[in-house]
């Protein structure tokens, strides 16, 4: 009785053993799928998915990123649209069927549910795009137990840009992985091969948008609220089309205010044409400025906008009203009717006046010293013809001064169309040196050439 039990148990086990040993060959036989194979790989008895993978310490994820396209919806914007592959890689032992099948490697996309996968998630500010394609990623396991999982993700960034000086900022677009469950004792993130760049595919699209600088990093913040959770971050930085902005902006906003300053070159009576070059210059510019910002993001601090918009204005209207001026003194009374004479041409009569003055101005100590050798001069003259033969033809007449005071001659008020002609003609130089200036500092100030 006990010897027969004894038996039974022994041969039992011996059945058992052997099937068991057959089922071990079996997975790898020639015949076989590496579905079929995965599946004996991924039995409930071999392998648990809730387990990390038993390996000596961390487990460390490489990570590296293929980017395969980027967009930016318009111009203007602060969302980027990043279409990239997330390749993750791991070692798993209990998926190691070293060179016992003829695979190269097994397709597992279809045990993706079967097998323990890194949670990572994105830390972002933005949104993703799904997927139109049902199948957006890879999973291969290799001989030797690494799994290489691959990812297409679609984000759309939105992005940091210094609105102050747009449109000469350089967005800013960053994106982190980090595991959403297991902190840094549990798993590492490393950028694969010490890659500190992206990597681009080779037929990589840009749409609008203009990347000039990438990096990948580890995340800046050891310690985040969350705790010691590693995490890799990749910062894109755009540029803006300057061309772009050139070629609808600011060249159009140069060529509104120089055209409104052509206007100081007209007659100072010429009422219809200069209104008409001041007013449609200014409704111009306006027309084009407002259809301009009705493109750009609803934010406040467009200081650099602002500045562009505010001046040119500013100058459009200053010359309209540098007409009306000129207009209201030219059409004063002159002050004893003296008729104007046309012969005299404000500018060559003025202009070297005007130059000398301002020598004068510049030089003042040379200038003062002149004016009182020539007040001097002046004064000598007088005391000269005062005193008693200095002037003889004076004395002739009886001794008296008188005379020399009327030789010293008048000075008359200007006429007032020529005070009209000299403020235009200042206007001609002051309008074009004082835009020329601000156009300048402008585009150094927000370095719209770097
Ligand atoms: C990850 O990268 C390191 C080198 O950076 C390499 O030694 C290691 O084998 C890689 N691990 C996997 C699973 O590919
Ligand atoms: C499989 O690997 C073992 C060592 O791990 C080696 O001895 C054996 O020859 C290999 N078999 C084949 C078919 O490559
Ligand atoms: C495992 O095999 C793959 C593919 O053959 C190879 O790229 C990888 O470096 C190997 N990993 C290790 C840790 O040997
Ligand atoms: C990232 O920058 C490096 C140089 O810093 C460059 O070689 C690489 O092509 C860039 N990657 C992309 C996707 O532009
Ligand atoms: C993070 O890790 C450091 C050392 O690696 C440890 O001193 C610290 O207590 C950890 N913090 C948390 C919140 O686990």
């Amino acid at each position: 009785m006990g010897w027969s039990c004894v038996v039974a148990r022994a041969v039992a086990l011996f059945l058992m053993l052997s099937r068991a040993s057959a089922l071990t060959s079996d997975i790898f036989a020639a015949g076989k799928s590496d579905k079929e194979i995965l599946d004996n790989l991924l039995k409930n008895s071999r392998y648990d998915k809730r387990l990390l993978p038993p390996v000596d310490g961390v487990l460390t994820v490489n990570v590296s990123v293929l980017l395969l396209s980027l967009a930016s919806p318009d111009e203007s914007s602060l969302k980027y649209e990043v279409e990239f592959l997330l390749q993750q890689q791991w070692y798993d032992p209990r998926l190691r069927y070293s060179n016992q099948s003829h695979y190269d490697f097994l397709n597992a996309i279809h045990h993706h549910e079967d097998i323990w996968l890194p949670d990572t998630y994105f830390i972002m500010h933005g949104d993703f795009k799904d997927p139109i394609i049902p199948m957006h990623f890879a999973l291969r396991i290799y001989r030797n137990g690494t799994i290489n999982y691959l990812m297409r993700r679609h984000l759309i960034l939105s992005c940091q840009g210094r609105l102050n000086i747009f449109p000469f900022d350089d967005p800013l677009c960053s994106f982190a992985l980090e595991s959403i469950s297991y902190e840094q004792s549990a798993i590492t993130y490393v950028w694969k091969n010490d890659e500190d760049t992206l990597r681009k595919s080779p037929s990589l699209t840009t749409l609008n948008a203009y990347l000039i600088q990438n990096q990948t990093i580890p995340c800046p913040i050891k310690a985040s609220w969350r705790g010691n959770y590693s995490c890799l971050k990749v910062d894109l930085i755009f540029t803006r089309d300057r061309s772009f902005y050139f070629t609808t902006v600011f060249i159009p906003g140069i060529i509104l205010v120089t055209s409104s300053f052509i206007t100081f070159w007209l007659e100072w009576n010429a009422v219809p044409a200069r209104v008409m070059i001041g007013v449609t210059t200014m409704l111009n510019f306006f027309t084009t400025s407002n259809g301009f910002r009705s493109t750009l993001p609803v934010v406040s601090n467009l200081t650099a906008m602002n500045v562009w918009d505010g001046v040119c204005m500013c100058f459009i209207y200053a010359s309209l009203l540098e007409f009306v001026c000129v207009n209201y003194v030219g059409r004063k009374r002159p002050l004893h009717n003296v008729v104007y004479r046309p012969g005299e041409n404000p500018v060559t009569q003025r202009l070297p006046a005007v130059l000398s003055r301002i020598g004068i101005i510049l030089a003042s100590p040379l200038g003062d010293k002149k004016r009182e050798s020539t007040g001097a001069a002046e004064l000598v003259s007088c005391t000269a013809c005062t005193g008693p033969g200095a002037c003889t033809h004076t004395a002739n007449n009886g001794g008296v001064a008188e005379p020399c005071f009327v030789q010293v001659r008048k000075k008359e008020p200007p006429h007032p169309i020529r005070v009209a002609k000299t403020i235009d003609v200042i206007a001609r130089i002051t309008f074009p040196t004082a835009y020329a200036v601000f156009l300048i500092f402008f585009f150094i100030h927000y370095k719209a050439f770097s």
